[in-house]
């Protein structure tokens, strides 16, 4: 069963990229599952920055195939223009498929996020206006376009204009906009068409053959649990499932195909956007972990929102997506504190609970109970073996593992590719 699922563990940012980029290394195929270019990956190797929003992070190794699942959305203009960008810089997009039927964003797809949200006003979810919930909406709605309608223009065309019969109306007639011309939309996406014609696959079948050749699939979450439609923090999440069972649906690849599920999360937390975040640091320490850990966001390059860790949250991650093992990333940052507090549980109108809440009610009532930890206070980022680490950020590391219930696999120090230091169990 060679098939790997990386899922972030938090609300995003958890160093994917870094973690898809590491793993790439002994894989043949990488596939992104779910999200669009809300996601930002950023990945250092050998001093050179790649910052990726849609092509999956295994596209750095020249041996890897990667490959963009239907249950991404994908916005054409911007895919091939980061395809170019990457070739520009000498890194080869030659080998990248594209599924069928993943669905695209359209025009008033970016419209109605940023229509949305100006109409919600301070309730806002604070998205990335790159039309990702509008798109996810439309697929369930049925009144998506898929990858696959750029191949028959006769389609794309029917399509782009019964949409806009309605989108346009509402346009006008709600939002006071102007409506949008589906001849131009048409042609603009009729160039996309020519462009991506020969990376259009089954992408289920292609990755089924793979896993029968005996191929490594990994496959890469983008967003994290606390983020997903289902079961993150709704309505303050994403429109699509990071969970590992969103990388099932999101390539068409059954669960059987699955031996190792790692979750990524930082040594604390951060979040981009509105809503509940139990260990937020307003000022003091959370100013600090902001500059120490660079925490703005690598898509709208908005400040993250920073907090102490949260294991409340970790355990809930390990279980809705049956984490097999953990990453530990930005270990780093934390040298700057003597000490450390973490959240191992929550209390809630008076009550103490060790599970993350049924409801959002629950979840704004919670305040976390921390425990305090030793901090180091030295630089570790060039710390090269586990066992070399200070005793006091091994002790951080093994509470990490107790309080989340997973054996930590690899510890990050840094985000260069040689910044990250393995663990043998019980090591
Ligand atoms: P992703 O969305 O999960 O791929 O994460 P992002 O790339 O958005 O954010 C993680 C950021 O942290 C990136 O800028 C990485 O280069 C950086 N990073 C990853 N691991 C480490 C680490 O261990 N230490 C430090 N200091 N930075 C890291
Ligand atoms: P990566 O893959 C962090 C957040 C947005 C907003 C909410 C909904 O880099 O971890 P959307 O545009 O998806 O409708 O916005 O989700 N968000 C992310 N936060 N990292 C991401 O991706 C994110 N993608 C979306 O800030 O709160
Ligand atoms: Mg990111």
């Amino acid at each position: 069963m060679p098939g790997t699922i990386l899922v972030g563990a938090q609300w995003g940012d958890e160093g994917k990229g870094k973690a898809t980029d590491l793993l790439a290394d002994k894989m043949d195929v990488v596939v992104r599952y779910q999200g669009g270019n809300n996601a930002g990956h950023t990945v250092m190797v050998g001093g050179r920055t790649f910052k990726l929003h849609l092509v999956p992070s295994g596209v750095l190794y020249p041996h890897t195939v990667p490959v963009i699942g239907n249950g991404v959305v994908i916005d054409p203009g911007v895919l091939l223009a980061e395809m170019a960008a990457l070739d520009a810089q000498g890194i080869s997009t030659a080998k990248l498929l594209v599924s069928a039927n993943a669905h695209l964003i359209m025009p008033w797809h970016k419209e109605r996020d940023r229509l949305t949200e100006r109409y919600l006003g301070s309730n806002r979810i604070g998205t990335t206006g790159r039309g990702i919930g509008p798109a996810y909406g439309d697929k369930v709605a049925r009144l998506g376009v898929r990858v696959q309608d750029l191949l028959d223009p006769k389609i794309l065309s029917q399509k782009v204009e019964v949409v806009l019969k309605e989108r346009n109306a509402v346009l006008a007639k709600v939002y006071n906009r102007l409506p949008i011309d589906p001849e131009a939309v048409v042609e603009e996406y009729a160039t996309y068409a020519e462009a991506l014609r020969s990376r259009i696959v089954d992408a289920s079948l292609y990755l089924w053959k793979a896993l029968r050749e005996g191929r490594h699939l990994l496959f890469e979450g983008a967003q994290g649990a606390m983020l997903d439609v289902d079961h993150g923090t709704y309505p303050f999440v994403t429109s699509s499932s990071p969970v590992a069972g969103g990388a099932l649906s999101g390539t068409g690849v059954g669960p059987r195909e699955i031996d190792r599920v790692i979750g990524i999360a930082k040594a604390y937390t951060t979040r981009v956007g509105a809503g509940p975040f139990p260990t937020e640091l307003t000022e003091g320490p959370g100013e600090v972990l902001r500059r120490e850990g660079v925490e703005f966001g690598t898509t709208t390059e908005r400040p993250r929102r920073c907090g102490w860790l949260d294991t409340v949250v970790l355990r809930y991650a390990a279980r809705v997506n049956g984490l097999t093992e953990l990453f530990v990333s930005k270990l780093d940052v934390l040298s700057a504190f003597e000490r450390i507090p973490v959240a191992v549980a929550f209390k809630i109108d008076g009550e103490v609970t060790e599970e993350w809440p049924m409801t959002q009610t629950e979840v704004y009532h919670a305040e976390p109970v921390y425990e305090q930890f030793d901090g180091w206070r030295e630089d570790i980022s060039g710390v090269t073996s586990y066992s070399d680490l200070p005793r006091a950020a091994r002790t951080y590391v093994e509470a990490v593992e107790k309080l989340s219930g997973v054996p930590v696999t690899a510890v990050f120090v840094g985000p260069g590719r040689e910044q990250t230091l393995t663990r043998e169990p019980g090591q």
